[in-house]
Formats: structure tokens, sequence, C-alpha cells
């Protein structure tokens, strides 16, 4: 090895020391914080909460943190549902939970979980539509079937958040201290569903309709107070990437995840839940209608070529 190959090896080997550092400080940020109010008194719902190492699960856990008063979480996994309850009320005594073992993209599921709401807490304050799927198959062996699988529940299940957590929130009760009509629906797509090379044809084509939904139902819910925004995840290490993850570290290509963003690594569900918080809660109350990446930055340029511009 050259002396130049030398440096180069040890700066990646010293950065990728630093992300894991970075990484660590990000996932034990709640444990280190106090709790805050920025979801208080908010009555929330958030499906593909089932993973443990989710998108959904961690930002149960932040909403919780943040004083939401009563949570209803859906996976259509009810393995981890029972430890996710218990984590919850033991952390936070104060924060009510419900779990439903369910499909996201099931409408009796979603307009009755609204109702429920309506019904224990008098209304609904925040719907984030994250429970999604991937799927792996080139173009050649993408069937009809998984297209439309994959469209419905990833789609659809927005399309149902927005469609009864809307008419929920809605739903003035003054009595429980909702005196107008409001509320924040956040929908979980992907930075594939901005542009091509970040998934398979049919995610991406799945993830792209719900940015567009944000944006459409930003207009059809003028002047209700109501917000739709979507949150455009880049390369999160979670349940749903776990492949990618293992076989790059069998490779020994870990230090090499998440380079083609100018961060420069992949990222973690709790940043994503941080963003979800954001969107949630009152500090987000002139954002509607925004596809939100969060990404590392991978969104933010045309592909480069290392040592030119970058
Ligand atoms: N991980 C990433 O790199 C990444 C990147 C962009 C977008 N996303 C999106 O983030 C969201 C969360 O995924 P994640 O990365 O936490 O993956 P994950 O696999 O860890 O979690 C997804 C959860 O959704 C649940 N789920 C799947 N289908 C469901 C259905 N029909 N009804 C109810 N629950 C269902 C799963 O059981 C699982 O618990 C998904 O919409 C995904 O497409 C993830």
């Amino acid at each position: 090895m050259s002396g130049y190959d030398k440096t180069r090896s040890q700066e990646s080997a010293n950065f990728y020391e630093n992300t894991k550092a970075r990484i660590q400080k990000i996932q034990s940020h709640l444990a280190n914080s106090p709790r805050g109010t920025r979801l208080k008194d908010k009555v929330c719902i958030i499906t593909g909460v089932g993973s443990l190492k989710g998108i959904g699960r961690a930002s149960a856990l932040l909403f919780a943190h943040e004083g939401a008063k009563h949570l209803y979480l859906i996976d259509f996994d009810p393995t981890n549902l029972p430890d996710l309850k218990a984590t919850v009320e033991k952390l936070y005594p104060d924060v009510k939970v419900t779990t439903l073992q369910g499909d996201a993209a099931d409408e009796t599921l979603i307009s009755g979980v609204c109702e429920q709401a309506l019904r224990e807490q008098g209304k609904l304050d925040v719907f984030f539509a994250n429970a999604g799927i991937a799927t792996k198959d080139p173009l050649e062996s993408t069937t009809s079937e998984s297209f439309m699988n994959v469209m419905r529940v990833n789609s659809l299940s927005c399309f149902l958040a927005v469609r009864y957590g809307s008419a929920a929130m809605k739903k003035v009760n003054a009595s429980r201290g909702k005196t107008t009509t409001g509320g924040s629906i956040i929908l979980t797509a992907s930075v594939a569903g901005l542009r091509s090379g970040a998934g398979t044809i049919d995610y991406s084509a799945s993830k792209a309709a719900v940015n567009s939904m944000a944006k459409n139902a930003a207009y059809q819910l003028q002047k209700t107070d109501i917000r739709v925004n979507s949150i455009c995840p880049g390369l999160i290490e979670t349940g749903m990437t776990t492949d990618t993850f293992d076989y790059a570290r069998k490779r020994g290509a870990d230090a090499k995840i998440g380079q083609l963003n100018p961060l420069g690594r992949f990222g973690v569900a709790e940043e994503i839940a941080q963003a979800a918080l954001f969107l949630a809660s009152d500090d987000s109350s002139y954002i509607n209608g925004q596809n939100v990446a969060v990404d590392g930055g991978l969104s933010s340029s045309h592909p480069v070529i290392p040592g030119r511009w970058a």
C-alpha cells in the first residue's frame, strides 16, 4: 500500500469511528434528556410501530417522551406490540397507550381507530402513517400482483390516514380543549419517491404517490388548520434494511454504508422520529404540503464525481 493509500485508509477508518460514536450519541438522546412538552395533550395515531429498530417504534417513544396524551399504535405484526406498550407505560406512566394489531391499509381498521380516538379522547391531533413494505425484484420479475400489493400497503394506507384522520381532526370538542378544527398528518414516503435510484420500481412509485398525496391533501383541507406533510427518509438502519446492513458488514464494507450522501453515513430511526415529532408538534405550524427529505443530503445533488466539485 502506498503512503497516500495508507493515509486515505486511516482517514476513512477514523471517519467511521466518529460515525459510530455520533450514532450512539443520537440513540442515547432520549435516555439523557429531560421530558419535553412539545406534544402535551396530543392524541396521536402511529402505524408501523412493531419493528424493534423501526421508525414507528422510535417515534412512539419520542412522542411519549414529549408528553403525548394517548398513543394509538398499530402494526400488522403483533409480536412486539406488548413490549412497546409495556416500555412506554414504564417510562412514561402518564401516557395512555392502546395497541392494535391490524393492516394499515384496512379501511375498517383505520376509520375505526379514528372513531375510537374521538370516542375515548374526544379529538384526534396527529396521524403518523408510517407503515410500509419494501420490495426487491427488478422490473423483469415485478408482477402486477406485487405492484398492486405495495401500492395498497404503502399508498392506500396513507390515503386512508388522510381521509379518515382529517375527518376526525375536523371535529371540534371544546370540553376537551379543541375549540377549532386542526391537526397534523404525517406520511412516511421515501427519497425513492422523489427520484430514481433508491428502490424498486413499484416501491418508488408507491412512495411518489405518498408525496403527491401530501401536496394534494394540503389543498383539499385548506382553511381547516389540518396540515399534511410527508417525510422522505434516506438510508436508515431499521428492520426493513437489515439485509443490506448485514450483507455490507459480512463483507467488511460497513464503513461504506451511506457514503453517497454528503454526511457520508447512514441514518437511524431516531433521526426520522425527530422529524416526525417536529411535524406533529405546533413548532411546525406553518409547514404544510411539503415532502421533507431526511437523508443526510442525499437528494440535494445530482450525482457527484468525488474530487471534482465535491
Ligand atoms: N429504512 C429505510 O431506509 C427507509 C427509507 C425510506 C423510507 N422508509 C419507510 O419508513 C417506513 C417505516 O419503515 P422502517 O424502515 O421503520 O421499517 P421496518 O420494517 O423496521 O418497520 C416497518 C413496520 O411496518 C409494519 N407494517 C408493514 N406492513 C404493514 C401493514 N400493512 N399494516 C401495519 N403495519 C405494517 C411492519 O410490521 C413493521 O413493523 C416505511 O414506510 C418505509 O417504507 C424506510
